[in-house]
């Protein structure tokens, strides 16, 4: 008999496609990620990444009740403060009446029903642009784990259903849990950034907040700046081990969620730290993925919404439970249709 195995019977039409299909996408795995401004009635769009804008609380709040229609269940927060709030400690990370805080509360108080997670770490706050307190020409690991503690409880005092550390410090996932336990948030969850690389598809995003590491200002300030780059934190991209040995490491501390970060081109560590861990994974599809498909969609090179689905499908089937993406809401409506 030739041939022995005819595997096309099972792709003949869509209904047998439909029948067979081992991977199924819909709004409920999507967390949308979100860039607030200062002010009241601003919408700022950011260059580097069509349809995304940076919006002040009001306009913010209006988006997330749109994204909870199309079936949405959970936001990242992340904030763009002035210059004049920012320094080496980070403190106003902490600031109960910080923009952060602020925006935590305006969403949980119009559609409490949203899984509010904000960004643990002090990239927007910091004059450096790096994820935490410099000190000798590097970023100091346990005073900025004792920020981070801080900056953690007030976001869970403002009402934050989960928090989201992606500093890549060691150690901060215990010291959050503690400290969250201790103030009495016990039901606010970890989602650590796990398995963060090093990569330059973050461009866009340090755009977006004005966040990308900065030079030195010798004039300023006697403290010695580490490079512009946050390698002696995030991870290389040529290691693989690694990342299952973070992932392991932040399971053990408590994390909740383990991420993987970027998306794309990084679904070998998806699959691996997935058949690792026994929590689920999460994985982010950051804004230079979202920038290239948004780029050569726009020259008609790619057809974006087939690529978009595509590349969500396919960090589905590498073992993503959920995914960070800015292209939830697009791909939230075509999903519905
Ligand atoms: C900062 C942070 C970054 C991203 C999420 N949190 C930037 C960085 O590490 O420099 C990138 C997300 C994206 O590119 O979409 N802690």
């Amino acid at each position: 008999m030739f041939p022995i195995h005819r595997n096309r019977r099972l792709r003949t039409n869509d209904s047998i496609r439909a029948l067979v299909r081992e991977t199924v996408l819909t709004p409920n795995d999507f967390m949308f990620p979100m860039f607030i401004a200062e002010g009241t009635n601003v919408e700022v769009p950011i260059l580097s990444m069509p349809g995304i804008y940076r919006r002040s609380i009001d306009l913010t709040v209006k988006e997330v009740k749109e994204l909870w229609s199309l079936g949405i269940k959970a936001v990242n927060i992340y904030v763009k403060v002035g210059d004049h709030l920012k320094d080496n400690t980070g403190k106003e990370a902490w600031n109960p009446d910080g923009l952060m805080q602020q925006a935590i509360k305006a969403i949980k108080d119009a559609v409490p029903g949203m899984i509010v997670m904000p960004d643990v770490a002090l990239d927007p706050y910091s004059i450096y642009g790096h994820d935490g307190i410099i000190k000798n020409g590097d970023v100091a690991n346990d005073e900025t784990v004792a920020a981070l503690v801080k900056m953690a409880v007030s976001q869970a005092e403002a009402g934050a259903d989960f928090v989201a550390p992606s500093d890549m410090m060691d150690g901060r996932v215990i010291r959050l849990r503690e400290g969250l336990d201790s103030a009495g948030f016990q039901n606010v969850g970890i989602m650590s950034y796990a398995a963060k690389y090093a990569s330059s598809f973050y461009g866009p995003f340090r755009d977006a907040l004005d966040s990308a590491p900065k030079e030195a200002d010798t004039s300023a300030s006697s403290v010695q700046v580490p490079p512009k780059d946050k390698k002696t934190y995030q991870m290389d991209y040529a290691n693989r081990i690694e990342a299952i040995r973070e992932a392991l490491h932040d399971v053990e501390e408590g994390a909740d969620i383990v991420m993987v970060k970027p998306g794309i081109a990084y679904l070998d560590i998806v699959r691996e730290v997935k058949n690792a861990v026994n929590v689920p994974v999460s994985v982010y599809q950051v804004s230079g993925e979202y920038a290239m498909v948004k780029a050569a969609a726009e020259r008609g090179w790619l057809d974006h919404d087939k690529i978009m689905l595509e590349q969500l499908y396919c960090i589905k089937r590498a073992g993503a439970d959920i995914i960070s993406t800015y292209f939830a809401k697009e791909a939230a409506i075509l999903l519905n249709e």
